[in-house]
């Protein structure tokens, strides 16, 4: 068996459980369920208005599901805010690139590891000798993200004037920086071009392998979902219409219909 297999044999590192989203009249998923495993990268594909977005937003507690449950670990996530997501494994990248504009990059990576830093105002500004180790290890962490994203050379640029796919890789950074089990992705590949395209799925498999995450990746790309997803699940009206292998999935014929019946391809 492969490492993958053998992680699929075990507990699965998140559960979505017949997970429901109504928005006044409309269902915007509908008793949707799958498993993510250690070490997966996981493609969540599906037409427009499939429920993608909803069901992201859930896993990152933007949304309170209407009805199902989300476990980490065996643990339901569903009582914690979105801000005491990242203490617990969960990281994540917004769709429109959401950093502090004004900020460098170098501080906005910081910012990525205070969500596991365990300090406060008090002890801050009393110094003790654990907040300044702690401090230092915040600092090494920030410098070893920024070498491995390859941002040192624009690390004190303010964030607002560098490329989009820059920024992107900032926020990447900075989700990075708090050391997620899980990475969650909203289309990281909206707005790059081929080549950045490329190099993105290359980077993401990269943090995959060497950073122990298992990355959850949203995406219309479908070039780039098949050639680095273990597994896919496509939503369709809100439903899991297939999962399996990029290859199962492309080949199953409802997909393919749904596809056809989008505006998507
Ligand atoms: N905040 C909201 N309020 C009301 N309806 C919503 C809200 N968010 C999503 N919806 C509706 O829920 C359904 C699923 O939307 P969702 O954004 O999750 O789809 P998606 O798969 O992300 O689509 P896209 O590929 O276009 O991003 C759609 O019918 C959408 O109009
Ligand atoms: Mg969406």
């Amino acid at each position: 068996m492969t490492q993958l297999q053998l992680a699929q044999a075990a507990d699965p590192l998140l559960a979505v459980r017949d997970v429901s989203v109504v928005f006044g009249g409309i269902v915007a998923l509908n008793g949707v369920s799958f498993d993510m495993h250690y070490g997966q990268i996981l493609g969540l594909i599906g037409p427009n208005g499939a429920g993608k977005t909803t069901l992201f937003n859930c896993l990152s507690r933007l949304y309170q599901p209407s009805a199902g449950d989300i476990l980490l670990e065996g643990r339901s996530i569903l009582k914690r805010p979105p801000h005491r997501i990242a203490e617990i494994g969960i990281g994540r990248t917004f769709q429109n690139v959401a950093l502090f504009p004004n900020l460098s990059v170098l501080d906005n990576v910081r910012v990525g590891t205070h969500a596991r830093t365990a300090s406060d105002i008090i002890s801050d500004s009393l110094k003790l000798a654990w907040v300044r180790r702690s401090e230092a290890a915040v600092n090494a962490k920030v410098q070893e993200i920024l070498a491995y994203l390859e941002l040192e050379s624009v690390a004190h640029k303010t964030v607002s004037g560098l490329p989009f796919g820059t920024q992107k890789r900032v926020e990447l950074a900075r989700a990075l920086a708090a050391d997620p089990k899980i990475l969650l992705l909203d289309e990281p590949a909206g707005g790059l071009n081929h080549e950045e395209v490329y190099v993105l799925g290359d980077l993401i498999r990269r943090i995959r392998d060497q950073r122990d995450v298992t990355v959850l990746l949203v995406e219309h790309h479908m070039g780039l979902v098949m050639s680095i997803a273990d597994h896919v699940v496509a939503l369709n009206f809100g439903k899991k219409l297939a999962e399996g292998t990029p290859a199962q999935v492309q080949a199953n014929p409802d997909v393919i219909k749904a596809y056809l019946g989008s505006k998507d391809q």
